[in-house]
Parts: structure tokens; sequence; C-alpha cells
């Protein structure tokens, strides 16, 4: 999408990756790293000061205590942590269980691991899941769960009664978790709902089976650093950095270096990034109402799922094709996100990783469109 995007010169709400620019300080430090000759192959695991750092942040945020010597990998993204992690642990034949819809990644990985996806639906308006249709996906093949919590691309945050719930049942199948947390910073808390960031390996008995599976990605607006990490139990950790070896080797040496420096900065940075997400999405909110869309608010990462029923077009895919290529404005059919793509067919993502002003030019734009 985002190169249909850029060939139809549509503003693009497509792609979740900022186009405003990363802050100063921490490209200051990744250019001073280069400087100062940070230039060759870090621990393949990842570099100490960036483990270190990421074990404090972790203790400050999450409030667990995890060992950088046995308990971090630093991998090349969070999209090389989640299939590094799926590798070391899932054998042929295993099922993972996936809820749909689901990011994108999440049943190639299980398909690459050799295994078998299991859906599981969210569904609209709330994105709740059916707790029996859940227990009924585990049995003895079930290896693990993946758990995209705050939820690319609904938007839903997981609350403590579900994610106890998921929680007893990996420890009645003798599951894993693989969680996604790499919006954990990016929340909207509202009066009367209780949102806020669980992380599964804070749950009882829960560390010991979970593997959390974050970025600096979109808590530092650098997507293309390709930094992201996994936080797991020594033993997991053995297997995943072994994968993560022959996969990779390991993750950019000069950037991890400004990863040290990025997660230990202060709370306030956090709720900045906060605040400033919440006055992006309450732009674009009204203004996809307005344009038509029936929105599902999101309380969590930079997305907005919504419904295209009212438009008249015959699929997602025909819808977003129209309004790249007659409106100006790109999205993402909801078929990506699903299995089967009918199930998607009547819904499209934006995101709202963007300056003001790429929201008022789309507003602009969307003001145009009009249904079938
Ligand atoms: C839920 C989710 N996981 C992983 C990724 C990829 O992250 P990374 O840049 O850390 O590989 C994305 C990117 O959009 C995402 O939305």
């Amino acid at each position: 999408m985002t190169r249909e995007a850029l060939k139809y010169g549509a503003v693009n709400l497509s792609q979740g990756f900022p186009d405003f620019a990363a802050p100063d300080d921490i490209k200051r430090r990744a250019m001073e790293a280069i400087d100062a000759d940070i230039n060759q192959y870090a621990i393949t695991w990842g570099s100490k000061d960036f483990r270190d750092a990421i074990a404090r942040k972790t203790k400050w945020y999450l409030g667990l205590e995890i060992d950088p010597e046995t308990e971090i990998t630093v991998t090349c993204g969070s999209t090389e942590g989640m299939i590094a992690a799926m590798m070391a642990t899932v054998d042929p034949g295993d099922e993972v269980i996936v809820f749909e819809p689901f990011y994108e990644n999440y049943a190639p990985d299980a398909i690459l691991s050799d295994a078998r996806p299991r859906y599981v639906p969210l569904r609209a308006p709330d994105w709740k899941f059916d707790p029996q249709e859940l227990r009924s996906a585990f049995n003895q093949k079930t290896k693990a769960i993946i758990v995209c919590n705050p939820n690319n691309p609904t938007g839903k945050v997981f609350t403590r009664a579900e994610m106890e719930f998921i929680a007893g049942l990996c420890k009645e199948f003798d599951a894993l978790c693989f969680t996604d947390e790499i919006y954990e910073h990016i929340l909207y808390p509202r009066a009367g709902a209780e949102i806020g960031h669980i992380s599964m390996a804070q749950i009882d008995g829960m560390r010991e089976r979970t593997v959390i599976v974050n970025s600096m990605s979109k808590t530092y607006s650098v997507t293309g650093w390709r930094v992201g990490y996994c936080i797991a139990s020594p033993v997991i950790t053995s297997g995943i950095r072994k994968v993560h070896d022959f996969l990779t080797v390991g993750a950019a040496a000069p950037l991890q270096a400004a990863g040290a420096y990025a997660l230990s900065l202060p709370p306030e940075y956090y709720d900045r990034l906060q605040r400033e997400y919440q006055e992006r999405r309450d732009l674009l909110l009204p203004v996809l109402e307005q344009a038509g869309f029936k929105t599902f608010v999101p309380d969590g990462a930079y997305y907005i799922m919504t419904d295209i029923s009212g438009f008249g077009f015959n699929d997602d895919v025909e819808f977003t094709r129209h309004l790249i290529r007659e409106i100006g404005v790109a999205c993402v059919p909801g078929s990506s996100f699903y299995s089967v793509p009918e199930r998607g067919a009547r819904q499209v993502r934006f995101c709202f990783c963007k300056k003001d002003e790429t929201l008022n030019r789309s507003a602009e734009r969307l003001s145009k469109l009009r249904p079938r």
C-alpha cells in the first residue's frame, strides 16, 4: 500500500511508520556512536550497555527483575525477535494460537517454524474473544499463543481478566505465550475503563512461560533502525540466541549504543509520547466519522480500524483502490489481517502516526469521499 500511495501521490495512512522526525537527542547518540567507531559487530545477543538499559527500563515499567546476562536477546527489530523466538521453541506439527484479526507476520512466522497457526476471533466492536472458543482452540498440540497487546490492527488493550484467562489456559495446557508489546507506551486512558499496559510476564506463574517481544521502532519513532529485543527465561533465551546468531548475527552496533540512551530516558518522555498520540488519534477519528466510516475507537497503538459497509463497495480491496486512486488517501484493506479474506471485506485500517499537516491533508481529501 505504501508503494501504491507513492505511485498515485496519495497521503499514506497505511503502513505504521511516523513521517515526523525521530527525537534529536536519540539521533545524536547514534551519530556520536558511529563517530566513536562503534562500527564493528556487537556481542551477538546485544551490547552490554543496551541490555543493561533494557533490564533497568523493564524493572521500572513492568516491575520485573530481568537478568541482562541470561534473559535478553537483542534482535533486528521485533520482527526478527518474534520469528527467532518461534524457531527456538516450536517444533514441526505444533500449533500456535493467533487472535484474528492479526498483525500480518504471525501466521507466516508460525508456518516458517513448521507449526500450524490456529485462529481465534476478536469480534468488533470491542474486539473481545469468546472464552469458550479460545479454550477449545487449546489442545495437546498447542505450543504457544501470540498476544499482541496493545493490539495492531484493532487498538484493543487486553484487560487483566482477559490476560488471566489466557494465562490459565497456558498453564493448563503447558503452552508458552509470545507477547508483542511494541505499543506498550501508546495507550489512551479514558474514564471508567481499565486501560493500562499489562505484560503477560507480570501475571502469576507466567514469567517462565512468556517471551516478551519488543522494539525501539514505535516507542522512539525509529522504525528503520531495526533494533528490537526478546526477554525470556534463561532456557528459552539460550535457544533464541542460537537462532538469532544464525539469522542475523546481530543488530546494528551504533544503534544499540543510541538505544542504551533512549531506554534510559525519564518517564516524561513516555508521557509526552502518549499525549501526542492521543492528540493525533483525536484529530483523525472525527475526520473518518464525518467521511462516513464507522470507527472502532482504539484504546492503544496507533491505528483506527473502520467499517466501510456504508460506502457500497464490493469489498475492502476495491474500496482501498478507489480511496488511493480517486480520493488520494492510502489505508490497508481489512482482509490483510484475516486468514480468510471475506472476514475482513468490510474493514480497512488507517494509521495516525503522522504529522498534523499530513492528517489535515487527508481530512481535506476524505471530505470528497462519497458512497457508490
Ligand atoms: C504489532 C507489530 N509487531 C511488530 C511490528 C514490526 O516491528 P519492528 O519494527 O520492531 O520489527 C509492527 C510494525 O508495524 C507491528 O505493528
